[in-house]
C-alpha cells in the first residue's frame, strides 16, 4: 500500500484519484510480475476494476482482453450531451457517480461575428441549452453554457492532468492527452456507463510508440507532427492502438502543441494518444490556476513513475520522426491523411487539377487555438501589416475558450486580428463542424479553403459537399491568406507588395504561455466549480417539441437467427459523417425520430454510384431513410453492406441509434472503425465483419442475409470474438454460406439481448 495522497484543497473532484490508482497499478505489477509498462498501459491499468484479474504477460492483455474500467470523468458537448443525458435519465438515478460536464459549442453557427452569432444562435437553441441546463442542475454536472468555449479547450484548461482517466461523447477528446491524460472519445451510451458507475469496457488497445527526435524550427508547429503521420499510418493507421510520444523532441513542445497533436491522433484512428508528464504539463498547470494539483502530480510521477513509461517498455510498433528535418504538410481534400508537403503543394495542386486559388482561410478550433497558436498567427499578420499588406481573401478566428479570447484581446492579438479584417467568432465550433454561415456569397461549387481545423471530410465546413477543406497549421493558413494561391510557399515565396516590391515572410515567433499570465473573461460564461445535485429540479421535454424527444426502449432479441435484408450496398468511405450528417441536422440530435431522417444520406450506392438512392423488390427508388422508414412498418428487419472503416471519424452515435430505431439490426462490412463498432454494439445492433473480404461482392441489395449459429454465439456469451455463419439467398433463390468475424465481449452480448446496453443498464441499476 503507497502512503497517503491527500488531494489538494478545493481541487478535489479535479484530481485523479492518485493514491487509488497508484495502490491499483502497484496491484497490477506484481500480477504481471514487474514486466516494464508503456504509459499508456499504466494510466489504464491503474483504472480497472480487478486488477488481480489480469493476465500475466502483457502480450495476452495487448489487443486481446477485455478491461473493465472506472474512467475519473466525463465531458460531452450539447450535440452529443442530448443523447447521453436522455439515456442518463432512463437510468432513473439521483446524480452521477463520477464528475462530468456538458459544453455548448457545436450548435452555434459561425458567419457574422461573435457577439451577433451567439445571439442568434442562443435563440435558435433556447430549448435544447434550457434542457442541458436544468439536466446539469438536476445532476449536478457542471453546465459551460454557449459562448463559454469548445469542450476540449475547457477540458485542456481546467480538467486534464497527468494520470488522469477520461471519456468525452466527441471523438477529439484525446486532445486532453496532450496534458498526459488517457482520454477516449465515446458514444453518449458509454459515457451513461461512467456517469452511473458501471465499469465501462475496452478492448486493450496496442500502443504505437512515437519517437521524436530533434526540434521543430521556424515555420514547422506540433500540427505538422500529426499531419506528417497521419500522411504515414493512413485514416485507419491507428486503429486498435494507443499513441504515445516519447523521445527527446518531447522535451521541446509545448503542453498546448502535445494537446493538438493528441487530438488528431483521432483522424489515424487510434483510440487515444498520449504524452509522458513534463516540465511544460507543470508550467501549463500552473499558469491555468492549478498549481497545488502540478505539485501532487509532480510528486507523484517522481516518487511512482506513474505518469511515464518503464525503462524497457515494448511497443507494438515505433515510428521515428525527425522535427529536425520535418517540413510544414497540408493535408487534403477529403480526407486528413492525404498530406502534402508544402513545398509541392502547387505542383500537386495542378497534376490534381485542384482550383489554384484559396477561398477562405480559418484559424482556431479546439485544434489549434492556443496562446501559441494566436501569437504566432499575429506575428505573420503584424510582419504583413508592416509591410502594407492587406489579406487577399476572408479570415475567420475561433477562439478556442472565454480565457483565451480574453487574453488574446489584452494582450493586443485579437485587435491584431481585425484591424487586418478578419472575423472573429464565438468561442464555439462553428465552421469547424458544418455551422459555417458564407452568407449570399458562399460558393455554391469546388472551391479551396485553408483551416487549421482537424477534420475534412465532405460537407463538414460550409455544408458545400464540394468545398476542399486542407488542414494545416494556423502559421500556414494565415500566410496563406496574403496569397491566396496554392503554389505559395511562405517558406520560400515572396508575394507582391502594392507599391510593386516583394516581400518575403519570416518564420513566425509566439510565446508559450502569455507573459502576464491568463484572465478569465467575463464572468457569465463559468459555471459553479463543484455542483451539487438538486432533485428538485424539473427537466422538461415538450411531447410537442421537435428538437428533443424522450427515449422509448428499444425492444429485446426475440432469441431467434436473424433474417435481415441488404436495404444498401454501400461503396467506399463511409464515416459518421455519411452516415449522420451534422450541420442542418445537428439540430435534431435530441429527437431520435426526426434525426433519423438523415441516415445514410451521404452513402453511395455500390451498384448505381448514386448517393442516398436505393431500391425495393419492385424497382421502386427511395432515399435511403425513406427505404428504411417502409421495410420498417413492412416489419422487414435490414442490414446495411459496405467497405473498410466503416464508421470513420466521430464518435456520433445517431450514426449506430438511427440505424437501430430504423429497423437495422447488422451492418456487415469490410471493418469498421473501434467507436463506431462499440456504438453499434451499445444500441443492440449485431457489426460483423467479411472473413474473406471478396464476399463483399458477392452480396448484392436485398439479398436475405441469415445468420446461423447466433444462438449457440449468445450461449457461449460471445466467447471474446468468433466467427459467426450467415446464410445468403440471391433474389433469384441461389444460396451459399459466407463467413463473418464478430468481436462481442460478454457484456456486449447481454446489451444485445437487452436491445441496448441502456436496458441493460437500468434494468441492473433498478433491479
Ligand atoms: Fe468543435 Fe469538434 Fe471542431 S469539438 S471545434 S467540432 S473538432
Amino acid at each position: 500500500t503507497v502512503e497517503s495522497i491527500p488531494l489538494p484543497k478545493g481541487f478535489e473532484s479535479r484530481t485523479p484519484p492518485y493514491e487509488k490508482l497508484i495502490n491499483n497499478l502497484t496491484k497490477v505489477k506484481r500480477v504481471l510480475n514487474n514486466q516494464p509498462l508503456t504509459l499508456a498501459e499504466k494510466i489504464l491499468y491503474a483504472h480497472l476494476v480487478n486488477p488481480e484479474e489480469l493476465p500475466s504477460t502483457t502480450s495476452q492483455i495487448r489487443g486481446q482482453q477485455y478491461l473493465k474500467l472506472n474512467p475519473d470523468r466525463v465531458a460531452m458537448q450539447d450535440a452529443s450531451a442530448q443523447m447521453a443525458l436522455l439515456q442518463f435519465m432512463t437510468c432513473g438515478m439521483p446524480s452521477t457517480a463520477v464528475p462530468g460536464s456538458i459544453h455548448c459549442d457545436h450548435l452555434i453557427v459561425g458567419k457574422s461575428g461573435a457577439e451577433s452569432d451567439l445571439k442568434s444562435s442562443i435563440a435558435t437553441n433556447k430549448e435544447v441549452f434550457d434542457f442541458l441546463q436544468s439536466c446539469g442542475e438536476k445532476y449536478g454536472i457542471q453546465f459551460w453554457g454557449p459562448g463559454s468555449g469548445i469542450i476540449h479547450q475547457i477540458v485542456l484548461e481546467n480538467f486534464s492532468v497527468p494520470g488522469l482517466m477520461m471519456l468525452g461523447t466527441d471523438s477529439h477528446t484525446p486532445n486532453a492527452g496532450g496534458l498526459g491524460a488517457i482520454a477516449i472519445g465515446v458514444g453518449g451510451a458509454d459515457a451513461v456507463d461512467a456517469l452511473t458507475g458501471t465499469p465501462w469496457e475496452l478492448k486493450a488497445p496496442k500502443v504505437l510508440g512515437v519517437k521524436l527526435t530533434g526540434t521543430l524550427n521556424g515555420w514547422t508547429s506540433p500540427k505538422d507532427i500529426i499531419t506528417h503521420l497521419a500522411g504515414l499510418l493512413t485514416v485507419r493507421g491507428g486503429t486498435g492502438y494507443i499513441v504515445e510520444y516519447f523521445g527527446e523532441g518531447v522535451e521541446t513542445l509545448s503542453c498546448t502543441g502535445m494537446a493538438t497533436v493528441c487530438n488528431m491522433g483521432a483522424e489515424i484512428g487510434a483510440t487515444t494518444s498520449t504524452f509522458p508528464m513534463q516540465d511544460a504539463h507543470y508550467r501549463y498547470l500552473q499558469a491555468t490556476g492549478r498549481g497545488p494539483i502540478a505539485e501532487v502530480a509532480k510528486m507523484v510521477n517522481s516518487k511512482y513513475g506513474y505518469m511515464t513509461a518503464d525503462e524497457g517498455a515494448e511497443y507494438d510498433q515505433i515510428v521515428e520522426i525527425d522535427l529536425n528535418t520535418l517540413e510544414p504538410s497540408v493535408n487534403g481534400p477529403f480526407t486528413p491523411d492525404l498530406s502534402t508537403p508544402i513545398s509541392q503543394l502547387g505542383d500537386t495542386t495542378i497534376k490534381n487539377g485542384w482550383p489554384e486559388t484559396v477561398s477562405a482561410g480559418l484559424i482556431g478550433s479546439c485544434t489549434n487555438s492556443s496562446y501559441q497558436d494566436m501569437s504566432r498567427a499575429a506575428s505573420i499578420i503584424r510582419q504583413a501589416e508592416d509591410a502594407g499588406l492587406k489579406p487577399k481573401i476572408p479570415f475567420f478566428v475561433t477562439p478556442g475558450s472565454e480565457q483565451i479570447r480574453a487574453t488574446i484581446e489584452r494582450d493586443g492579438l485579437i485587435s491584431t486580428f481585425e484591424r487586418n479584417g478578419a472575423v472573429v467568432l464565438a468561442n464555439a465550433c462553428g465552421p469547424c463542424i458544418g455551422q459555417w454561415d458564407r452568407g449570399d456569397n458562399a460558393p455554391k461549387d469546388t472551391n479551396v479553403i485553408f483551416t487549421s481545423f482537424n477534420r475534412n471530410f465532405r460537407a463538414r465546413n460550409d455544408g458545400n459537399r464540394d468545398t476542399m477543406n486542407f488542414l494545416t497549421s494556423p502559421d500556414i493558413v494565415t500566410a496563406m491568406i496574403y496569397s491566396g494561391d496554392m503554389s505559395f510557399n511562405p517558406l520560400t515565396d515572396s508575394v507582391k507588395l502594392p507599391n510593386g516590391g516583394e516581400f518575403r515572410f519570416k518564420p513566425p515567433t509566439g510565446d508559450e504561455l502569455p507573459d502576464e499570465g491568463f484572465i478569465a473573461g467575463r464572468k457569465e460564461f463559468y459555471p459553479e466549480l463543484e455542483p451539487k445535485p438538486k432533485p428538485e429540479v424539473q427537466v422538461n421535454v415538450s411531447p410537442d417539441s421537435d428538437r428533443l424527444q424522450l427515449l422509448t426502449p428499444f425492444e429485446k432479441w426475440n432469441g431467434e437467427e436473424l433474417k435481415t435484408n441488404v436495404l444498401v450496398k454501400v461503396e467506399g468511405k463511409c464515416t459518421t459523417d455519411h452516415i449522420s450528417a451534422a450541420g442542418v441536422w445537428l439540430k435534431y440530435k435530441g429527437h431520435l425520430e426526426n434525426i433519423s431522417n438523415n441516415t445514410l444520406i451521404g452513402a453511395q450506392n455500390k451498384e448505381t454510384g448514386e448517393v442516398n438512392r436505393v431500391y425495393d423488390f419492385n424497382g421502386d427508388a427511395y432515399g435511403i431513410p425513406e427505404l428504411m422508414i417502409k421495410w420498417k412498418e413492412e416489419h422487414r428487419p435490414w442490414c446495411v453492406v459496405a467497405e473498410h472503416n466503416y464508421g470513420e471519424g466521430s464518435a456520433r452515435e445517431h450514426a449506430a441509434l438511427s440505424p437501430k430505431f430504423l429497423g437495422g439490426q447488422m451492418i456487415l462490412v469490410k471493418s469498421f472503425a473501434r467507436i463506431h463498432e462499440t456504438n453499434l454494439k451499445k444500441q443492440g445492433m449485431l457489426p460483423l465483419t467479411f472473413a474473406d473480404e471478396s464476399d463483399y461482392d458477392r452480396v448484392s441489395s436485398c439479398d436475405l442475409l441469415e445468420t446461423v449459429g447466433l444462438k449457440e454465439l449468445i450461449e457461449k456469451r460471445g466467447d471474446n470474438g468468433g466467427s459467426l455463419t450467415v446464410k445468403v439467398t440471391k433474389r433469384n433463390g441461389e444460396t451459399f454460406e459466407i463467413q463473418t468475424k464478430h468481436t462481442m465481449s460478454e457484456d456486449q452480448v447481454d446489451f444485445f439481448v437487452a436491445g441496448s446496453a441502456i436496458n441493460f443498464i437500468g434494468a441492473s441499476k433498478s433491479a
